[in-house]
């Protein structure tokens, strides 16, 4: 676990500023972690979301989970006194931190970093132990743990529900992932799949396309749904890295009107720009961040042409302090009091709202015509259309609100993808999202979990 490794390497040295200073107030309630895996017992299945439940029956997997299977993100809960003794009596009996966490319902991750705050500096130290006799993993077992994991289900919870260490489970899911991480292994690659269920049915909206803009063209699948949706239509493909690229270029028979070109997008979209070219359909789907890309757009994009933004890995890691720095450099907003669950929830109301600033700021008026949140970013599909500086300035003072230096786009509602995967007709035609009952449910039984012990 990445972020661990830090705290691990200092954990022999001196130098190790506590991440947690406030003392814990104590619940009242006794809290034990059991010696083996098999003394823990299944939550009831009413805590689990019905999603994750399905994947479970369709490979005929017992739905006997000792932690609620929930997805990423939902509340945390405060620590007790107890809970953090009942860790540090466990971790000297020599009891994994995988037992730990599915014992008590938290992300082992923090259970690291409570240990290491407590026993540094102490003969010993922290000493992270493997899981002893976990499972071993079945064909339907990875099966189903590659499915939960797209669906949102965390890899400490996959681990937990099959008694397997979140560690392992991480790798095997990764490594497992298709086209997983080009030449870096870059875990954004996640969401790809989802990302193009959407893509397509929004294109479907579409009645013409005739010049568009991939311009972090990865290895062209969008940029195919674009071209059979349209075939006549001139696509500009571009990619920077050389492999992904010739994965790109002969992945599939292109049409002639569609050009692939290698290297970084800056220097070519400011080509664009220079030679008057205009796209009614531009794509920025970055990995990380396409801030600067931004700024070229609006001068590339012909009226009504619909503009496509991912938010890319920098909304993934957002909420960490130095980050939250790094977003109000480039999109104004700072907030450093919210807890990191909130902010990850509002920030891509941020995100937006800077866009539709900038929008404004060049002549252009959006329509939201769709948005998801995915675990590692955020997609907008929108449509972009001219108008004067008065109506540009009407449409964004009555859509944003300024505050804490950065533009927030008023009221934004964005699905996670789970809500949206089995709306793709209502996508194709246009209807708005709107929250299905069900999910009030789910927010019931999240409510419920805040003090599950
Ligand atoms: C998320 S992937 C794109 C996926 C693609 N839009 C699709 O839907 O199939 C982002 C791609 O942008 C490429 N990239 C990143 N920075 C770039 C830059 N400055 N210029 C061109 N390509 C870039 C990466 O190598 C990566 O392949």
């Amino acid at each position: 676990m990445h972020s661990n490794t830090r705290d691990l390497k200092l954990n022999g040295s001196a130098q190790r500023t506590k991440r947690f200073s406030k003392p814990l107030a104590t619940s009242g309630i006794t809290v034990d972690i059991p010696e083996c895996w098999s003394q823990l017992r299944a939550v009831p299945r009413a805590m689990h979301e019905e999603a994750f439940i399905k994947i479970l029956e369709k490979y005929h997997l017992p739905i006997d989970s000792p932690v609620p299977l929930v997805s990423r993100y939902s509340k945390s809960r405060r620590w007790s006194a107890e809970e953090l003794g009942a860790c540090l009596r466990a971790h000297d009996r020599g009891i994994s931190v995988a037992l730990m966490s599915a014992a008590l319902n938290r992300n082992p991750q923090d259970i690291i970093f409570r240990l290491l705050d407590e026993r540094h500096g102490e003969p010993g130290g922290f000493r992270e132990v493997g899981l002893k006799n976990a499972k071993k993993w079945t064909g339907e077992m990875l099966a189903a743990g590659r499915e939960l994991f797209e669906a949102g289900l965390t890899a400490w919870r996959i681990g937990a529900l099959f008694g397997i260490d979140f560690e392992g489970v991480e790798k095997l899911l990764y490594q497992g992932r298709e086209g997983y991480g080009h030449a870096k292994k870059n875990p954004f690659a996640i969401c790809t799949d989802h990302k193009q269920i959407v893509n397509r049915a929004i294109i479907r909206r579409r009645k013409l396309i005739q010049n568009a803009l991939e311009a972090f063209a990865g290895e062209g699948r969008f940029a195919r749904i674009i071209s059979e949706a349209f075939p006549s239509a001139n696509l500009l493909c571009i990619e920077q890295d050389a492999s992904t690229f010739d994965r790109g270029v002969s992945a599939h028979q292109w049409a002639p009107t569609v050009q692939w070109k290698k290297g970084d997008n800056l220097p070519i979209l400011q080509d664009l720009v220079r030679n008057g070219a205009k796209f009614d359909l531009v794509d920025l789907d970055p990995f990380v961040s396409c801030r600067e890309q931004i700024d070229f757009a609006w001068k590339l994009l012909a009226d009504n042409a619909a503009l496509f933004i991912t938010f890319g890995g920098e909304y993934r890691r957002s909420f960490i302090g130095t980050n939250r720095k790094a977003i109000q450099r480039r999109y104004g907003w700072l907030n450093e009091s919210l807890s990191n669950s909130d902010y990850l929830e509002i920030i891509p109301s941020y995100f937006f709202g800077w866009v539709a600033h900038e929008a404004a700021a060049n002549g252009f008026i959006l329509k939201l015509d769709y948005c998801v949140r995915y675990p590692n970013n955020c997609r907008y599909w929108t449509t972009a259309s001219a108008a004067q500086p008065e109506a540009c300035k009407e449409w964004y003072l009555e859509n944003v609100i300024e505050s804490e230096s950065g533009y927030q786009w008023k009221n934004l509602i964005i699905p996670r993808f789970r809500e949206v995967r089995n709306r793709v007709s209502e996508l194709e035609t246009g209807v708005p999202f709107s929250p299905s009952p069900k999910k009030q449910v789910v927010k019931k039984v999240n409510k419920q979990l805040e003090f599950p012990l």
